[in-house]
């Protein structure tokens, strides 16, 4: 039995079963439960490494996990072994393949790893929604004025979700950067309601015309979104089936 509710929309499939075709981003959802033992036996030196540093065995499992998948879904696309990867990080940590092969980015949140991989640089964002004491608190500090007015106007559920989609949607730009935390997250807009944009980019050099904000939530507990820099993407939903690497 599946730990994590998902969406029927995301598919279950083999890594390598689907080409990425040009405009596609394909999003796969990777529930972090299960025998961690295939993912494990595919980890480098240096992810063994990052391993050693997590004291939790459910930790342990999800990074296992999360980083045995990425391995065999970027693996799936370029049509070699998943132990065969090599990675490299940008100057604040992103990581890319080295060598030929599409963009890529991972988010998890609680037992769930979200993998987005495309043609042209994105980022994704990935968040179980719980109840926050402190989201007013944290949208006052973290968002923009204008995203922060339309919170405002919000209560309830339609306040939690729209908080959600704002997170998610600036982390998922953030990340597209690469810039971590080194960026100003009050230098740009992104929507709040259903329909995901970019709104403005102050300060970055980036045109917001020239980008797509995809809403890729997986499942009922999640909200998700992938920024893209392009101007339109077709997204195509996958599961990773548990326990196979
Ligand atoms: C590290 C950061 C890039 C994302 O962190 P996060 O949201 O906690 O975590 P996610 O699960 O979404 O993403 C982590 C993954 O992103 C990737 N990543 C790491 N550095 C990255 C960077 N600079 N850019 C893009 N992706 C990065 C890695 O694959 C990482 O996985 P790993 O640690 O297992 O190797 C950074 O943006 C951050 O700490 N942001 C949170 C801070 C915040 O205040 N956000 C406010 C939004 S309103």
């Amino acid at each position: 039995m599946d730990e994590v509710d998902l969406h029927a929309s995301f598919a279950t499939s083999a890594p390598g079963a689907q080409p990425l075709a040009p405009g596609q981003v394909h999003v796969w959802a990777v529930p972090l439960h299960g025998d961690p033992e295939p993912f494990a036996a595919l980890l480098s030196a240096q992810e063994r490494q990052r391993l050693e540093r997590f004291r939790f065995a459910d930790h342990r499992r999800r990074f296992q996990i999360g980083h045995g998948a990425l391995r065999t879904i970027l693996a799936g696309y370029l049509g070699v072994g998943p132990k065969d990867l090599e990675f490299r990080q940008g100057p604040r940590g992103k990581p890319y393949l080295v060598g030929a092969g599409p963009f890529f980015n991972l988010s998890h949140s609680g037992k769930l790893g979200l993998i987005a991989v495309s043609e042209t640089e994105l980022g994704a964002d990935c968040e179980k929604v719980r109840h926050l004491e402190s989201l007013t608190e944290i949208a006052r500090k973290h968002f923009s004025p204008a995203e922060f007015a339309v919170l405002d106007g919000l209560a309830g559920e339609a306040r939690q979700l729209a908080f959600y989609r704002c997170w998610t949607r600036k982390e998922a730009y953030i990340k597209a950067i690469g810039a971590g935390l080194s960026m100003p997250l009050d230098t740009f807009d992104v929507t709040l309601g259903a329909d995901p944009a970019l709104l403005a980019c102050r300060d970055s050099g980036e045109d917001p015309r020239r980008w797509s904000m995809l809403d890729v939530s997986p499942g009922p507990e999640f909200v998700a979104a992938v920024a893209l820099r392009t101007p339109a993407a077709q997204v195509v939903r996958f599961r990773l089936p548990v326990d196979r690497p």
